[in-house]
């Protein structure tokens, strides 16, 4: 998705001083069957400039795969679209030498507010037929602190408003528009918990026949 000047000027400016790299833009076809929302972008993800291009994007094509839908058929977009890093100070056994690392980590609340108008942005221009929050980041980012992603994953949330930027840009309201959503466990969490594997392959079996359902294939 192509952002107009003035809007990446408006997230620079309110990101200024946070530890955040790059800009990965969400990409993917205007009004999909689904839009799939994550957390933020990888180290991966800036280098090749594509969303969900790394360990997590290869399980999430995988649950793509297992309904019948490729990247292409989906818009792939997160919270935050620029790399959020620490700064660690590592000894390194190869360089025999303290070294700094710039490690991924966690969007911060302000972080994930700062980037709110690219979402905002790009939720009005693709108009998906579902959106798929992966994590917990990406639902509370929709749908605000109360929900989790333990306890709603495998649900659909139909037509219900989402959290957009405020007037003052300085908070967030609800919208006008109604949505549905479909809250999923984030692909990695499978790195950290191999058993929500089967959870994770139940519920985007929910998704597929949604879809079929109500003619959004
Ligand atoms: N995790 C995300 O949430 N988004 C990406 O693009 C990559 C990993």
């Amino acid at each position: 998705m192509k952002y107009p000047k003035e809007l990446i000027d408006e997230v620079e400016k309110r990101s200024e001083g946070m530890k955040l790299e790059g800009l990965n833009k969400g990409a993917g076809p205007i009004h999909p069957a689904l839009m799939i929302v994550g957390e933020a972008p990888g180290r991966n993800e800036i280098q090749t400039q594509v969303p969900f291009n790394g360990d997590s994007g290869k399980e999430l094509m995988k649950s793509l795969a297992s309904i019948g839908l490729r990247r292409e058929d989906v818009y792939i977009t997160s919270a935050v679209r620029s790399r959020p890093y620490s700064i660690k100070k590592v000894f390194s056994k190869k360089e025999n030498k303290e070294v700094i690392k710039y490690p991924n980590r966690k969007p911060t609340k302000k972080e994930i507010l700062a980037h709110a108008p690219f979402f905002d942005y790009e939720i009005k221009k693709v108009q998906p037929k579902l959106i798929v929050a992966v994590g917990n980041t990406a639902l509370e980012r929709l749908l605000g602190p109360g929900y989790k992603i333990s306890k709603e994953h495998g649900k659909v949330i139909s037509n219900t408003p989402i959290l957009q930027l405020n007037q003052n840009k300085d908070g967030y309201e609800w919208s006008n528009e109604k949505y549905t959503i479909f809250p999923q466990y984030h692909p990695a969490a499978v790195f950290y918990n191999r058993k929500l594997a089967e959870d994770i392959a139940r519920d985007w079996q929910v998704i597929g026949p949604y879809l079929k359902e109500k003619n959004y294939e």
